[in-house]
């Protein structure tokens, strides 16, 4: 064991500044540390005064990695976010061993298609999820959308994006059965990204027609949902409208949600 693995610190491998708000860090992963693509784990920092600071956080690395990615809002007075956002390579950051969380595949009946909806950093568990040789056994069709306020703050995941292409573990055909839907919903659209909330562009039809697929329909597609409360609230609606039945981990469904943890 490390000499800083005893009290649960792991040590910082790189932070990387996306947006004045967004960041990304990646800790070096404990070897004994093991978890599901898609879970949340806790993890902090001690003040000055010596009191621990924990959120949760969806890891956004795959399994296979060395590394633990995670990707963060920095919110300004934030009592761990705003100190987080300082941290520098070699720092160490609390990171407890218990993994848990629903967005897993485990949780979903088997399918055909699988969409993954995310607004601002509930991409996060998807970045794991699109990097797993799993993900593409299981399904055949995988629809990633990420909605965001403004064109920078989806570099995140058009980072992972790339990076899932160079990773050696995905076949042509795995790489190609994923569609990438991006949208702005304060910015301007460009010739790759969408105007508009992704509940809208759903209700409107756009989105089927923009990637030329069918609506969604609850015999052979599953749905995982990352985002704010509201956008869960409204596409576990539109869902359950459309007959789709909400899975677990113990009663696997056609959908499973989680919100994206920000607070602090
Ligand atoms: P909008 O700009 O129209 O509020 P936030 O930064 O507030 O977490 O939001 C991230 C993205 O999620 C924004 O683009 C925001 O759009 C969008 N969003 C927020 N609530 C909903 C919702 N209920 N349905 C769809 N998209 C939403």
């Amino acid at each position: 064991m490390q000499k800083n693995e005893s009290n649960d610190e792991v040590p910082v491998l790189s932070i990387t500044h996306w947006t004045k708000e967004l960041f990304s860090f990646s800790l070096r992963r404990p070897k004994s540390f093991r978890f599901s693509a898609g879970e949340f784990v806790m993890l902090g920092l001690t003040t000055d005064e010596g009191k621990q600071i924990l959120r949760a956080y969806s890891i956004a690395s795959p399994t296979w990695s060395d590394a633990l990615m995670f990707y963060s809002i920095n919110i300004k007075n934030g009592p761990l976010t705003s100190r987080l956002s300082k941290i520098r390579a070699s720092d160490g950051v609390i990171l407890k061993r218990k993994s848990t969380g629903t967005l897993i595949l485990d949780a979903l009946k088997p399918g055909k298609r699988l969409f993954l909806f995310s607004t601002g950093t509930g991409f996060a568990p998807f970045a794991s999820i699109i990097r797993e040789p799993e993900t593409y056994q299981k399904f055949e069709k995988i629809i990633l959308t990420h909605t965001c306020r403004e064109t920078p703050d989806l570099a995140f995941s058009q980072m992972v994006l790339k990076q899932r292409e160079n990773d050696g573990l995905l076949s042509k055909g795995d790489i190609a059965s994923l569609d990438y839907y991006p949208t702005v919903t304060r910015d301007e659209p460009t010739s790759d990204i969408k105007s508009g909330r992704i509940t809208d562009l759903i209700l409107s039809e756009e989105f089927f027609v923009d990637l030329n697929i069918k609506n969604l329909f609850s015999a052979s597609d599953r749905v995982m949902l990352c985002g704010s409360q509201s956008f869960n609230k409204q596409m576990k609606d539109i869902l359950i409208g459309r007959g789709f039945v909400e899975g677990s981990i113990n009663v696997p469904g056609d959908f499973v949600l989680e919100k994206a943890f920000v607070g602090g």
